[in-house]
């Protein structure tokens, strides 16, 4: 599919961000190992969250879509020792977290696996997963010397470890996290930088007995089920982040984005655009179950160069093609270090990103951790690629809105990944206008 977005005059409205997809995932995996029936409303509408869905299903979870708009499931959990082979290869689709996070579980279950996905997906590297599973005492085998998928696993009786993570993933914590759920002693995860926390705190709700101190996490296993835990999605930062660059950079906006997920270890957009000098509010602050939970108000604003690295990185890492748009608008040069993870995600996103930015006339630097961007230089449409990443894709529609003249973007599809609605929502504060 291409689309094409040129610039509009003005930005206004309000957005109902989609449900966080990395809470979707975990929900659904969670309860479907949890004993009794649950439901999960605002569920991620996005094509990975389905993959996630329709694997737990092969597995024996029964998951019943109640609702189409929002989405939402009922989930019967079928308990830690429910689950049965599958009858064919489970497919994650272009889903990272998918396969990680169900690679935990499936290295503890008695029964043979294999997992799979696109073409993106079995290039990205799984021999950080294999590695700590098989220390675990689990059966796991990937494509390329135990580096990629397909992964097979013959689950089994699996013991705690200590391991320190090698990379600030908050996959591979979580897939080790499930693992030492059904393990024999207790496991204890050590984090360099602290990762986003949605599996913690929704362990921590459902009954899992989880200690936490400064950078260690420690999984005592399960000797009663997970208890089944509604769970009411907040909306995703990382979606919402479209509309805040958005605001931030074009002359005439004022775009609202209604309960949006503002746990702190995803806040850094908040944090970097507040440091850049955005017209950014917070409000309405509140709850939903263990997440925190709030508006956010952007307005057209006035940017300044930033310097990002270290322990912010994590918090903000699939925003990074969006923070180096804002860069390019923002008055200085900004350096951004320390980001080697965005070379494995969904496509390399740093020279992907500064590939189709160079089309369209900004000024950037490719680095081997990052990048360095010299802002303050108007943009102009161009025909780009998304290259099939879903972040990519809508990243240069927004670049499109405030360039000059049509921006064309190839394989645009690809938003359906984590938001099937961004083109709906990119014509509302078009027209609104
Ligand atoms: C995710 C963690 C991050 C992030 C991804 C979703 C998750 O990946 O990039 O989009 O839900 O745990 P890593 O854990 O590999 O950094």
């Amino acid at each position: 599919m291409i689309k094409r977005i040129g610039p509009c005059p003005t930005l206004r409205g309000e957005i109902i961000s989609p449900g966080d997809k990395s809470i979707s995932h975990r929900a659904a995996i969670l309860n479907g190992i949890a004993c009794g029936k649950a439901t999960i409303s605002n569920f991620s509408s996005g094509a990975d969250c389905l993959s996630t869905v329709s694997c737990l299903k092969a597995l024996g979870v029964e998951l019943k879509r109640i609702s189409s708009l929002p989405v939402a499931f009922e989930v019967q959990g079928v308990g830690g020792q429910g689950l049965h082979e599958a009858e064919d290869v489970l497919q994650a689709g272009n889903s990272a977290t998918t396969m990680r996070l169900l690679a935990g579980l499936l290295a503890t279950q008695s029964f043979l696996s294999i997992i799979s996905g696109d073409s993106s997906l079995r290039s990205r590297p799984m021999g950080r997963l294999i590695h700590p599973l098989r220390l675990m005492g689990a059966s796991v085998w990937g494509r390329g010397g135990d580096y990629l998928a397909p992964l097979v696993i013959r689950g089994g009786e699996l013991h705690g470890i200590t391991y320190s993570l090698p990379v600030p993933s908050a996959q591979l914590k979580s897939a080790l996290m499930i693992a030492a759920l059904f393990a024999s002693g207790k496991t204890e995860i050590i984090e360099a930088a602290p990762s986003r926390d949605h599996t913690e705190r929704l362990l921590q709700t459902m009954g899992a007995r989880i200690e936490k101190s400064d950078r260690s996490i420690t999984i005592i296993p399960q000797d009663i089920p997970l208890r089944s835990t509604d769970v009411c999605i907040p909306g995703d930062i990382s979606s919402a982040a479209y509309w805040l660059v958005a605001g931030a950079i074009h002359p005439d906006a004022r775009i609202k984005v209604r309960d949006v997920g503002i746990n702190p270890t995803r806040t850094g957009i908040i944090d970097v655009l507040l440091q850049m000098g955005a017209r950014l509010k917070v409000e309405n602050q509140h709850w939903e179950g263990n997440e925190p939970v709030a508006d956010l108000v952007i307005e057209s604003s006035e940017l300044v160069s930033i310097c990002l690295s270290g322990e912010l990185v994590p918090r903000l890492i699939d925003e990074i093609p969006l923070i180096a748009l804002a860069a390019c608008r923002a008055s200085g040069t900004t350096l951004i270090q320390d980001a080697t993870e965005l070379r494995v995600k969904e496509v390399d996103r740093i020279s992907t990103t500064l590939k189709e930015f160079s089309k369209m006339g900004a000024k950037m630097e490719e680095l081997p951790d990052g990048m360095l961007i010299h802002g303050g230089n108007q943009l102009h449409g161009s025909h780009c690629s998304s290259y099939r990443d879903h972040r990519l894709a809508m990243t240069l529609a927004v670049a499109g809105l405030v360039a000059c003249g049509e921006t064309i973007i190839h394989h645009a599809e690809a938003a359906d990944v984590s938001y099937p609605n961004f083109w709906q929502d990119i014509d509302k504060l078009r027209q609104t206008a």
